[in-house]
């Protein structure tokens, strides 16, 4: 059974989607141990209250440089146990000491199709707004590990979801989420945990 931290911002309707999965013994092989949200108000903090699950905030605003923040966050992940990592929703950054010790074991969702509307500015309903802007017919999400490069990691698995005619950022989000990301990551990190996922370079085979 490999311990999971994951880390948020907001709502956390992907941490719901994974602690649903989890309690219909979906996730066989993983346990989450702990929540870390990057503010204080974040939804998700009750979401992972009301499992039972523990949580805490650690904010980049409480730290005079990103070595100090990525420090705490290593040190709260070592501290819960953490084997691997998930950012379901986290909005914030994570340093180069905690891509480094979690190699190959950080799972991030995004929404959109990598490559297209990532890295830099692409987070959240932006991604959206991008995404409508440029008037794309299809869009979806993406599960994909992290490395140094903002959502540059090898792609674990991504799914498709059709732009409609009317569409705002908030609807499609919304259908994004609901057809896409709330199946992908936790099927994604099931399939991890089990060890069902090899990486070679930049393409992940499922066995
Ligand atoms: C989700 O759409 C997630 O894919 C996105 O933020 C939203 C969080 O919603 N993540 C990113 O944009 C990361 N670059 P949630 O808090 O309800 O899960």
């Amino acid at each position: 059974m490999l311990k999971i931290a994951v880390l948020v911002s907001g709502g956390g309707t992907n941490l719901q989607a994974l602690l649903d999965a989890k309690a219909r013994g979906e996730i066989p092989h993983g346990e989450f141990v702990h929540v870390i949200a990057s503010r204080p108000d974040a939804y998700a903090l009750t979401r992972a209250a009301n499992a039972g699950i523990s949580g805490e905030v650690i904010s980049r605003k409480s730290f005079a440089t990103l070595e100090e923040y990525d420090a705490a966050i290593l040190q709260a992940l070592r501290a819960c146990g953490a084997q691997i990592v998930v950012l379901a929703g986290f909005l914030s950054i994570l340093g180069p000491t905690v891509i480094e010790a979690y190699r190959d074991r950080i799972i991030n969702i995004h929404p959109a199709l990598i490559p297209s509307f990532c890295g830099k500015g692409y987070y959240g309903l932006h991604v959206h707004e991008a995404a409508l802007a440029r008037g794309v017919k299809v869009t979806g999400a993406t599960v994909h590990l992290v490395n140094e490069i903002p959502d540059g990691g090898p792609i674990l698995s991504q799914k498709a979801v059709l732009v409609e005619e009317g569409d705002t950022p908030e609807t499609l989000q919304r259908r994004v989420m609901e057809q896409a990301e709330w199946i992908l990551l936790p099927q994604a990190v099931s399939d991890f945990c089990a060890g069902r996922l090899s990486v070679h370079g930049a393409w992940v085979s499922r066995k």
